[in-house]
């Protein structure tokens, strides 16, 4: 069985830099024609020059003959001036603004302790169109962590919805039916991106017969009927749910530790893996428009105009991948994955 597709695009990835981006960016550019780049290196890319010369590090470390286009984004920050994003704006690479709460996940320490301090630079955004992307967690340490993305909803976006109306926001990684339901009613300015692993993984996961570092990510696995309504949005045929992996590479130690990093890595199999979850729910034929649409559409791009072609012919995933000078563990690693991306077709569109 073989299934041809648009070119996908990734809405939510985690490059990193250096020896490690080289590693691991040729595993994206073939399966997807561009990429919405995290902005949470270390130090962050805050300023359009960052997002420029990071943009020309990951063109560098393409393969050879990669047909790969980074969209940057910047890093809010409580000291973001307007002018900032009138600057991103108008540079035609920089696609989106990149919201975290201060101390939610993986570098975030720069992020935003108050919305009040942002207030100028998401205004300059809702007047110029350039969409903000939510980190949606709570960081308040009494809050329950699974609930943590569910009074994010309540207590941060239902304002922010009121304060800028016209903003166009993508609550990325979404991983509960609330933040489902709340995207469902928004209308149009507002999109959800969603991962595989929060497709094909319950938190159940985590604690497979163990501990499972590799399966911890935030915002982390929540129950199975998440899990359901997250494949039930993918899967329909509203337009604000799309394609994001927030894939997500730490090195081995790094997450085998006692304090582990939050991230799985998914874009050595990313477009594979959607299909499979796709296929467990009977609904193949609605990959495309999720994977290669309606991404496109949200953020006013053209839909891309190669095709990829996956073939239902299980392999199995290596226990490891080069990270840098160390490895990394992939998410289904020494596992069978059931879909395959065509060689011919990843070599040459
Ligand atoms: O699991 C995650 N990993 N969630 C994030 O929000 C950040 C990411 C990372 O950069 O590792
Ligand atoms: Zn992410």
């Amino acid at each position: 069985m073989e299934l041809t597709i648009t070119r996908p695009d990734d809405w939510h990835l985690h490059l990193r830099d250096g020896a490690a981006m080289a590693a691991i960016l040729a595993a994206t550019a073939r399966r997807f024609a561009r990429a919405i780049v995290m902005p949470n290196l270390k130090p962050p890319v805050t300023t359009v020059p960052q997002a420029d010369a990071y943009r020309q590090r990951i063109l560098a470390a393409l393969p050879r003959g990669a047909d790969f286009e980074p969209l940057m984004t910047l890093y809010l920050t409580d000291r973001t001036p307007a002018s900032e994003i009138e600057a991103a704006a108008r540079s035609g690479f920089v696609k989106a603004v990149k919201y975290y709460p201060a101390g939610a996940t993986t570098n975030s320490e720069n992020g935003v302790t108050d919305w009040r301090h942002v207030r100028a630079p998401l205004a300059a955004m809702e007047r110029l169109r350039l969409p903000l992307l939510l980190h949606g967690e709570v960081t308040d340490p009494a809050v329950d962590v699974f609930d943590r993305e569910r009074v994010f909803v309540e207590r941060h976006l239902v304002p922010l919805r009121r304060d800028f109306p016209e903003l166009r926001i993508v609550l990325e990684h979404v991983t509960t039916a609330e933040a489902v339901d709340f995207v469902r009613a928004a209308g149009p300015g507002v999109a959800a991106t969603i991962t595989a692993h929060h497709l094909l993984w319950n938190r159940n996961a985590i604690f497979q017969g163990g501990l499972r570092p590799h399966a911890y990510c935030l915002p982390v696995l929540k129950r199975e009927r998440h899990r359901a309504a997250l494949l039930a949005a993918a899967t329909g045929d509203e337009p604000q749910f799309f394609l994001g992996t927030d894939s997500a590479p730490h090195a081995r130690a790094a997450k085998e530790s006692d304090c582990g990093c939050a991230g799985i890595y998914t874009a050595h199999a990313a477009i594979e893996l959607y299909a499979e979850a796709f296929a467990a729910a009977g609904a193949l034929e609605r990959l495309e428009a999720f994977a290669s649409h309606r991404g496109a559409d949200f953020y006013r791009l053209p839909r891309n105009r190669g095709t990829i072609t996956l073939q239902r012919q299980p392999w199995t995933v290596p226990a490891t991948l080069p990270f840098g000078d160390q490895v990394l563990v992939p998410m289904r690693a020494g596992e069978t994955v059931a879909f395959r991306l065509a060689p011919d077709h990843a070599a040459t569109t």
